[in-house]
Protein backbone atom coordinates (compact mmCIF):
# COMPACT_ATOMS: atom_id res chain seq x y z
CA UNK A 1 0.00 0.00 0.00
CA UNK A 2 1.17 3.58 -0.87
CA UNK A 3 0.62 6.74 1.52
CA UNK A 4 0.32 9.65 -0.77
CA UNK A 5 -0.17 12.95 0.96
CA UNK A 6 -2.47 15.06 -1.67
CA UNK A 7 -2.12 18.47 -1.52
CA UNK A 8 -4.67 20.70 -4.58
CA UNK A 9 -4.59 23.74 -3.33
CA UNK A 10 -5.17 27.10 -4.86
CA UNK A 11 -7.19 27.77 -8.11
CA UNK A 12 -7.96 25.37 -10.77
CA UNK A 13 -5.52 23.40 -7.77
CA UNK A 14 -8.86 21.20 -6.81
CA UNK A 15 -10.51 20.89 -9.81
CA UNK A 16 -7.44 19.33 -11.80
CA UNK A 17 -6.17 17.57 -8.99
CA UNK A 18 -10.00 15.80 -8.81
CA UNK A 19 -9.29 14.60 -12.02
CA UNK A 20 -5.80 13.54 -11.29
CA UNK A 21 -7.00 11.47 -8.56
CA UNK A 22 -9.90 9.82 -10.29
CA UNK A 23 -7.05 8.68 -13.13
CA UNK A 24 -4.74 6.85 -10.56
CA UNK A 25 -7.63 5.18 -9.02
CA UNK A 26 -9.15 3.48 -12.24
CA UNK A 27 -5.12 2.82 -13.25
CA UNK A 28 -4.94 1.50 -9.62
CA UNK A 29 -8.43 -0.91 -9.74
CA UNK A 30 -6.87 -2.19 -13.04
CA UNK A 31 -3.72 -3.14 -11.66
CA UNK A 32 -4.77 -4.10 -8.08
CA UNK A 33 -2.81 -1.28 -6.76
CA UNK A 34 -3.79 0.29 -3.32
CA UNK A 35 -3.56 3.85 -2.28
CA UNK A 36 -3.97 5.36 1.21
CA UNK A 37 -4.63 9.22 0.02
CA UNK A 38 -3.70 11.79 3.41
CA UNK A 39 -5.51 15.13 2.05
CA UNK A 40 -4.29 18.37 3.07
CA UNK A 41 -5.84 21.76 3.08
CA UNK A 42 -3.26 24.08 2.73
CA UNK A 43 -3.27 26.81 0.55
CA UNK A 44 -4.79 30.19 0.50
CA UNK A 45 -8.16 29.93 1.83
CA UNK A 46 -6.23 28.01 4.94
CA UNK A 47 -3.97 30.43 4.84
CA UNK A 48 -6.40 33.25 5.08
CA UNK A 49 -8.33 31.63 7.52
CA UNK A 50 -5.54 30.39 10.48
CA UNK A 51 -2.62 31.73 9.35
CA UNK A 52 -0.60 28.74 8.88
CA UNK A 53 1.27 27.83 5.12
CA UNK A 54 2.93 24.19 5.46
CA UNK A 55 3.40 23.16 9.45
CA UNK A 56 6.14 21.38 10.36
CA UNK A 57 3.71 18.92 12.27
CA UNK A 58 2.51 17.84 8.33
CA UNK A 59 6.11 17.57 7.14
CA UNK A 60 6.62 15.39 9.74
CA UNK A 61 3.54 12.92 8.90
CA UNK A 62 4.95 13.01 5.24
CA UNK A 63 8.17 12.33 5.68
CA UNK A 64 7.05 8.63 6.36
CA UNK A 65 4.52 8.65 3.58
CA UNK A 66 5.85 7.83 -0.46
CA UNK A 67 4.93 10.71 -2.36
CA UNK A 68 3.33 13.96 -2.63
CA UNK A 69 0.83 14.66 -5.44
CA UNK A 70 0.42 18.66 -5.61
CA UNK A 71 -2.31 20.75 -7.74
CA UNK A 72 -1.20 24.37 -7.50
CA UNK A 73 -0.73 27.58 -4.88
CA UNK A 74 -1.13 31.31 -5.80
CA UNK A 75 -4.14 33.54 -5.30
CA UNK A 76 -4.82 37.32 -6.18
CA UNK A 77 -5.64 37.57 -2.05
CA UNK A 78 -2.41 36.66 -1.02
CA UNK A 79 0.89 38.78 -1.74
CA UNK A 80 2.75 37.15 -4.20
CA UNK A 81 5.53 34.89 -2.48
CA UNK A 82 3.62 33.94 0.19
CA UNK A 83 1.86 30.74 -0.73
CA UNK A 84 4.59 30.13 -2.90
CA UNK A 85 7.57 30.18 -0.85
CA UNK A 86 6.01 28.89 2.28
CA UNK A 87 4.07 25.95 0.80
CA UNK A 88 5.57 25.06 -2.74
CA UNK A 89 9.16 25.96 -2.30
CA UNK A 90 8.84 24.95 1.83
CA UNK A 91 8.10 21.30 0.50
CA UNK A 92 11.19 21.13 -2.45
CA UNK A 93 13.54 21.97 0.23
CA UNK A 94 12.33 20.58 3.37
CA UNK A 95 12.05 16.97 1.15
CA UNK A 96 15.29 17.99 -0.32
CA UNK A 97 13.97 17.62 -3.90
CA UNK A 98 16.67 18.72 -5.66
CA UNK A 99 15.77 17.35 -8.92
CA UNK A 100 12.68 19.10 -10.82
CA UNK A 101 12.23 16.83 -14.45
CA UNK A 102 10.44 18.33 -16.70
CA UNK A 103 10.04 16.52 -20.15
CA UNK A 104 8.64 18.39 -23.25
CA UNK A 105 7.07 16.22 -25.60
CA UNK A 106 4.62 16.36 -28.37
CA UNK A 107 1.86 14.08 -28.50
CA UNK A 108 0.17 13.16 -31.81
CA UNK A 109 -3.05 15.25 -31.81
CA UNK A 110 -1.51 18.30 -30.23
CA UNK A 111 -0.57 21.43 -32.89
CA UNK A 112 2.88 22.87 -32.66
CA UNK A 113 3.02 25.90 -33.11
CA UNK A 114 6.15 25.85 -34.15
CA UNK A 115 5.64 25.60 -37.99
CA UNK A 116 6.82 21.56 -39.50
CA UNK A 117 7.67 20.21 -36.68
CA UNK A 118 6.80 16.53 -35.55
CA UNK A 119 6.11 14.88 -32.67
CA UNK A 120 9.65 12.96 -33.09
CA UNK A 121 11.05 16.66 -33.29
CA UNK A 122 10.19 17.53 -29.56
CA UNK A 123 10.93 15.29 -26.87
CA UNK A 124 13.71 15.60 -24.36
CA UNK A 125 14.25 16.50 -20.92
CA UNK A 126 14.85 19.50 -18.99
CA UNK A 127 16.17 18.45 -15.30
CA UNK A 128 16.17 21.65 -13.62
CA UNK A 129 18.54 22.33 -9.62
CA UNK A 130 15.54 22.78 -7.39
CA UNK A 131 17.10 23.42 -3.93
CA UNK A 132 19.31 26.68 -4.68
CA UNK A 133 20.44 29.22 -7.20
CA UNK A 134 17.97 32.76 -6.57
CA UNK A 135 15.65 30.55 -5.06
CA UNK A 136 17.13 30.17 -1.45
CA UNK A 137 15.05 33.36 -0.02
CA UNK A 138 18.02 35.21 0.87
CA UNK A 139 17.98 39.22 0.30
CA UNK A 140 16.46 42.03 1.81
CA UNK A 141 15.34 45.69 1.05
CA UNK A 142 15.61 48.61 3.05
CA UNK A 143 16.94 52.92 2.86
CA UNK A 144 18.72 55.15 4.17
CA UNK A 145 20.56 53.45 6.76
CA UNK A 146 23.38 51.34 7.65
CA UNK A 147 22.03 47.59 7.17
CA UNK A 148 23.09 44.54 8.48
CA UNK A 149 21.28 41.19 7.91
CA UNK A 150 22.22 37.95 9.41
CA UNK A 151 20.63 35.59 7.33
CA UNK A 152 21.20 31.24 6.98
CA UNK A 153 20.50 28.62 4.18
CA UNK A 154 19.83 25.28 6.27
CA UNK A 155 20.20 22.41 3.85
CA UNK A 156 20.59 18.89 4.01
CA UNK A 157 24.05 19.25 2.00
CA UNK A 158 25.06 22.32 4.23
CA UNK A 159 24.38 24.95 6.36
CA UNK A 160 25.67 28.84 5.29
CA UNK A 161 25.43 31.72 7.70
CA UNK A 162 25.44 34.70 5.29
CA UNK A 163 25.96 38.15 7.12
CA UNK A 164 26.08 41.44 4.89
CA UNK A 165 26.30 45.33 5.52
CA UNK A 166 24.79 48.03 3.72
CA UNK A 167 26.22 51.37 4.30
CA UNK A 168 23.84 53.31 2.34
CA UNK A 169 25.11 56.88 2.11
CA UNK A 170 21.57 58.37 -0.16
CA UNK A 171 17.91 58.12 0.67
CA UNK A 172 17.32 55.91 -2.63
CA UNK A 173 16.11 52.80 -1.35
CA UNK A 174 17.90 49.52 -2.14
CA UNK A 175 16.78 45.73 -2.49
CA UNK A 176 19.28 42.93 -3.18
CA UNK A 177 19.41 38.74 -3.41
CA UNK A 178 21.50 36.47 -3.27
CA UNK A 179 22.00 33.51 -5.39
CA UNK A 180 23.67 30.36 -4.07
CA UNK A 181 25.20 27.20 -5.28
CA UNK A 182 27.21 24.83 -3.74
CA UNK A 183 29.55 22.38 -5.39
CA UNK A 184 27.84 18.88 -4.07
CA UNK A 185 24.51 20.60 -5.47
CA UNK A 186 25.59 21.28 -8.44
CA UNK A 187 27.54 18.08 -8.87
CA UNK A 188 24.12 16.01 -7.68
CA UNK A 189 22.16 17.19 -10.14
CA UNK A 190 24.43 17.05 -13.46
CA UNK A 191 25.47 13.48 -12.29
CA UNK A 192 21.47 12.85 -12.51
CA UNK A 193 21.44 14.33 -15.58
CA UNK A 194 23.64 12.29 -17.04
CA UNK A 195 22.85 8.88 -15.64
CA UNK A 196 19.08 9.98 -17.40
CA UNK A 197 20.98 10.23 -20.72
CA UNK A 198 22.72 7.08 -20.28
CA UNK A 199 19.52 5.16 -19.08
CA UNK A 200 17.41 6.44 -21.80
CA UNK A 201 20.25 5.96 -24.05
CA UNK A 202 20.35 9.59 -25.31
CA UNK A 203 23.61 11.15 -26.50
CA UNK A 204 24.09 14.74 -25.38
CA UNK A 205 23.71 16.76 -22.63
CA UNK A 206 23.78 20.51 -22.76
CA UNK A 207 24.07 22.55 -19.71
CA UNK A 208 22.35 26.01 -20.08
CA UNK A 209 23.92 28.92 -18.02
CA UNK A 210 24.81 32.74 -17.79
CA UNK A 211 28.75 32.26 -17.45
CA UNK A 212 29.35 35.30 -19.35
CA UNK A 213 27.71 37.53 -16.72
CA UNK A 214 27.07 35.86 -13.29
CA UNK A 215 30.52 34.64 -13.41
CA UNK A 216 30.84 33.30 -9.32
CA UNK A 217 28.17 30.88 -9.58
CA UNK A 218 28.15 29.96 -13.19
CA UNK A 219 31.71 29.99 -13.41
CA UNK A 220 31.18 27.31 -10.58
CA UNK A 221 28.24 25.28 -12.48
CA UNK A 222 30.41 25.34 -15.84
CA UNK A 223 32.99 23.33 -13.82
CA UNK A 224 31.68 20.91 -12.26
CA UNK A 225 29.58 20.33 -15.41
CA UNK A 226 32.84 19.63 -17.37
CA UNK A 227 34.20 17.33 -14.27
CA UNK A 228 30.98 15.17 -13.87
CA UNK A 229 30.97 15.14 -17.73
CA UNK A 230 34.59 13.45 -18.18
CA UNK A 231 32.37 10.20 -16.45
CA UNK A 232 30.44 9.78 -19.63
CA UNK A 233 32.81 9.62 -22.43
CA UNK A 234 29.95 8.32 -25.04
CA UNK A 235 27.50 11.70 -24.28
CA UNK A 236 28.04 14.40 -26.24
CA UNK A 237 28.15 18.04 -24.40
CA UNK A 238 27.91 21.58 -24.86
CA UNK A 239 26.67 24.78 -22.83
CA UNK A 240 24.22 27.05 -23.73
CA UNK A 241 23.62 31.05 -22.47
CA UNK A 242 19.96 30.73 -21.10
CA UNK A 243 19.40 33.82 -23.90
CA UNK A 244 20.92 31.49 -26.50
CA UNK A 245 18.77 28.31 -25.46
CA UNK A 246 15.08 30.19 -25.54
CA UNK A 247 15.92 30.71 -29.51
CA UNK A 248 17.44 27.54 -30.02
CA UNK A 249 13.92 25.86 -28.43
CA UNK A 250 12.09 27.24 -30.66
CA UNK A 251 15.15 27.44 -33.75
CA UNK A 252 15.95 23.50 -33.58
CA UNK A 253 14.05 21.58 -30.47
CA UNK A 254 15.37 18.29 -32.09
CA UNK A 255 18.85 19.30 -30.56
CA UNK A 256 18.13 18.46 -27.14
CA UNK A 257 18.28 15.40 -26.02
CA UNK A 258 18.74 16.18 -21.90
CA UNK A 259 18.96 20.05 -20.66
CA UNK A 260 20.81 20.47 -17.70
CA UNK A 261 19.95 24.07 -15.72
CA UNK A 262 20.75 25.84 -12.61
CA UNK A 263 16.86 26.96 -10.88
CA UNK A 264 15.70 29.96 -11.98
CA UNK A 265 16.64 29.64 -15.70
CA UNK A 266 15.15 26.15 -15.30
CA UNK A 267 11.74 27.86 -14.17
CA UNK A 268 11.52 30.13 -17.13
CA UNK A 269 12.72 27.84 -20.44
CA UNK A 270 10.41 24.93 -18.68
CA UNK A 271 7.05 27.46 -19.90
CA UNK A 272 8.66 27.78 -22.96
CA UNK A 273 9.12 24.10 -23.34
CA UNK A 274 5.50 24.23 -22.44
CA UNK A 275 4.39 25.70 -24.86
CA UNK A 276 6.21 23.83 -27.55
CA UNK A 277 4.57 20.85 -26.76
CA UNK A 278 0.97 22.35 -26.84
CA UNK A 279 0.89 24.65 -23.63
CA UNK A 280 1.03 24.79 -20.16
CA UNK A 281 -2.17 22.27 -19.83
CA UNK A 282 0.32 18.95 -20.60
CA UNK A 283 3.50 19.92 -19.23
CA UNK A 284 4.20 17.79 -15.94
CA UNK A 285 7.14 18.44 -13.20
CA UNK A 286 8.64 15.98 -10.93
CA UNK A 287 10.58 17.17 -8.09
CA UNK A 288 12.36 14.59 -7.07
CA UNK A 289 14.71 13.33 -3.95
CA UNK A 290 15.42 10.03 -5.21
CA UNK A 291 16.59 9.02 -1.42
CA UNK A 292 13.61 11.11 -0.32
CA UNK A 293 9.76 11.83 -0.97
CA UNK A 294 9.11 13.44 -4.11
CA UNK A 295 6.11 15.14 -4.91
CA UNK A 296 4.63 15.23 -8.56
CA UNK A 297 2.71 18.23 -10.16
CA UNK A 298 1.50 20.43 -13.53
CA UNK A 299 4.28 22.74 -13.75
CA UNK A 300 1.91 25.52 -14.30
CA UNK A 301 -0.15 27.84 -12.03
CA UNK A 302 -3.13 28.45 -10.18
CA UNK A 303 -4.34 29.32 -12.93
CA UNK A 304 -6.75 31.93 -11.19
CA UNK A 305 -8.37 33.41 -14.29
CA UNK A 306 -9.97 30.36 -14.78
CA UNK A 307 -10.86 29.06 -11.70
CA UNK A 308 -13.94 27.18 -10.89
CA UNK A 309 -15.23 27.43 -14.37
CA UNK A 310 -14.45 23.19 -15.07
CA UNK A 311 -12.33 24.80 -18.13
CA UNK A 312 -8.76 24.01 -17.06
CA UNK A 313 -7.28 21.07 -18.47
CA UNK A 314 -6.01 18.20 -16.09
CA UNK A 315 -3.81 16.55 -18.32
CA UNK A 316 -0.58 17.58 -17.01
CA UNK A 317 -2.14 16.73 -13.47
CA UNK A 318 -3.29 13.40 -14.72
CA UNK A 319 0.63 12.77 -16.79
CA UNK A 320 1.92 14.14 -12.99
CA UNK A 321 0.14 11.07 -11.81
CA UNK A 322 1.25 8.39 -14.15
CA UNK A 323 5.18 10.24 -13.51
CA UNK A 324 4.35 9.98 -9.90
CA UNK A 325 3.10 5.53 -10.27
CA UNK A 326 6.26 4.87 -12.40
CA UNK A 327 8.58 6.74 -9.74
CA UNK A 328 6.82 4.71 -7.10
CA UNK A 329 7.60 1.36 -9.36
CA UNK A 330 3.94 0.74 -10.77
CA UNK A 331 5.59 1.25 -14.62
CA UNK A 332 2.92 -0.85 -16.02
CA UNK A 333 -0.29 1.75 -14.46
CA UNK A 334 1.64 4.84 -15.13
CA UNK A 335 2.52 3.75 -19.09
CA UNK A 336 -1.08 2.80 -19.38
CA UNK A 337 -1.96 6.51 -18.25
CA UNK A 338 -0.07 7.50 -20.72
CA UNK A 339 -1.35 5.66 -23.45
CA UNK A 340 -4.80 6.63 -22.75
CA UNK A 341 -3.63 10.41 -22.45
CA UNK A 342 -2.32 10.03 -25.85
CA UNK A 343 -5.44 8.27 -26.97
CA UNK A 344 -6.98 11.08 -26.05
CA UNK A 345 -5.55 13.49 -27.40
CA UNK A 346 -4.41 11.81 -30.93
CA UNK A 347 -8.69 10.69 -31.08
CA UNK A 348 -9.43 14.88 -30.20
CA UNK A 349 -13.02 13.86 -29.57
CA UNK A 350 -12.69 15.21 -26.35
CA UNK A 351 -10.27 18.35 -25.84
CA UNK A 352 -9.83 20.92 -23.21
CA UNK A 353 -10.51 24.61 -24.19
CA UNK A 354 -6.54 25.57 -24.11
CA UNK A 355 -6.03 23.06 -26.77
CA UNK A 356 -8.49 24.53 -28.71
CA UNK A 357 -12.08 22.34 -28.01
CA UNK A 358 -14.86 22.91 -25.71
CA UNK A 359 -15.04 19.97 -22.88
CA UNK A 360 -15.06 20.44 -19.68
CA UNK A 361 -12.31 19.65 -16.91
CA UNK A 362 -14.35 16.70 -15.98
CA UNK A 363 -15.00 15.35 -19.45
CA UNK A 364 -11.13 15.23 -20.17
CA UNK A 365 -10.60 13.00 -16.96
CA UNK A 366 -13.78 10.78 -17.86
CA UNK A 367 -12.25 10.04 -21.11
CA UNK A 368 -8.82 9.24 -19.89
CA UNK A 369 -10.57 6.73 -17.58
CA UNK A 370 -12.59 5.13 -20.25
CA UNK A 371 -9.86 4.96 -22.73
CA UNK A 372 -7.51 3.37 -19.68
CA UNK A 373 -10.32 0.73 -19.11
CA UNK A 374 -10.92 0.06 -22.80
CA UNK A 375 -6.87 -0.34 -23.44
CA UNK A 376 -6.28 -2.25 -20.60
CA UNK A 377 -9.84 -4.45 -19.83
CA UNK A 378 -10.52 -6.78 -22.35
P1 LIG B 1 -0.36 30.00 -14.49
O1 LIG B 1 0.44 28.84 -14.91
O2 LIG B 1 -1.28 29.79 -13.35
O3 LIG B 1 -1.24 30.52 -15.72
C1 LIG B 1 -0.68 31.04 -16.93
C2 LIG B 1 -1.73 30.98 -18.05
O4 LIG B 1 -1.90 29.62 -18.45
C3 LIG B 1 -3.10 31.46 -17.60
O5 LIG B 1 -3.73 32.14 -18.67
C4 LIG B 1 -3.86 30.18 -17.29
O6 LIG B 1 -5.25 30.27 -17.47
C5 LIG B 1 -3.24 29.19 -18.29
N1 LIG B 1 -3.24 27.83 -17.72
C6 LIG B 1 -2.43 27.35 -16.75
N2 LIG B 1 -2.72 26.08 -16.47
C7 LIG B 1 -3.74 25.73 -17.28
C8 LIG B 1 -4.51 24.54 -17.47
N3 LIG B 1 -4.27 23.43 -16.74
N4 LIG B 1 -5.48 24.52 -18.38
C9 LIG B 1 -5.74 25.63 -19.13
N5 LIG B 1 -5.06 26.79 -19.02
C10 LIG B 1 -4.07 26.84 -18.10
O7 LIG B 1 0.66 31.18 -14.19
P2 LIG B 1 0.43 32.65 -13.60
O8 LIG B 1 -0.85 33.21 -14.10
O9 LIG B 1 1.69 33.34 -13.86
O10 LIG B 1 0.32 32.41 -12.02
C11 LIG B 1 -0.90 32.26 -11.31
C12 LIG B 1 -0.58 31.91 -9.87
O11 LIG B 1 -0.02 30.60 -9.79
C13 LIG B 1 0.44 32.84 -9.21
O12 LIG B 1 0.04 33.03 -7.89
C14 LIG B 1 1.74 32.05 -9.29
O13 LIG B 1 2.65 32.41 -8.29
C15 LIG B 1 1.23 30.65 -9.09
N6 LIG B 1 2.09 29.58 -9.62
C16 LIG B 1 2.08 28.42 -8.89
C17 LIG B 1 2.75 27.32 -9.38
C18 LIG B 1 2.69 26.05 -8.60
O14 LIG B 1 1.99 25.96 -7.61
N7 LIG B 1 3.41 25.04 -9.00
C19 LIG B 1 3.40 27.39 -10.60
C20 LIG B 1 3.37 28.59 -11.33
C21 LIG B 1 2.69 29.68 -10.83
C1 LIG C 1 7.10 26.37 -11.01
C2 LIG C 1 6.62 27.64 -10.35
C3 LIG C 1 7.36 27.85 -9.03
C4 LIG C 1 8.83 27.99 -9.35
C5 LIG C 1 6.90 29.02 -8.17
C6 LIG C 1 5.40 29.07 -7.99
C7 LIG C 1 7.57 29.00 -6.82
O1 LIG C 1 6.74 28.73 -11.19
O2 LIG C 1 6.98 25.30 -10.39
O3 LIG C 1 7.56 26.43 -12.14
O4 LIG C 1 9.28 29.10 -9.68
O5 LIG C 1 9.53 26.99 -9.28
MN1 LIG D 1 7.28 28.16 -13.24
Amino acid sequence: MYNIALIPGDGIGPEIIREGKKVIEAASKIFSIDINWIEYPFGAEHYLKTGELLPDSALKEIKDMDAIYFGAVGDPRVKPGILEKGILLKARFYFDQYINLRPIKLYKGITCPLKGKKIEDINFYVVRENTEDFYIGVGGRFKARINQDHLEVLRKLYKAKIQVDFNLEQKEEIAYQIGLISRPGTQRVIKYAFELAKKKNLKRVTSVDKANVLTDIYGLWREVFKDVSTQYPDIKTEFNFVDAITMYFIQKPEWFKVVVTPNMFGDIITDLGAMIQGGLGIAVGGNINPEGVSMFEPIHGSAPDIAEKNIANPIATILAGAMMLDYLGEIKAAQAIENAVEKVLSEGKVRSHDLGGNSYTIEVGDEVVRKLREINIK
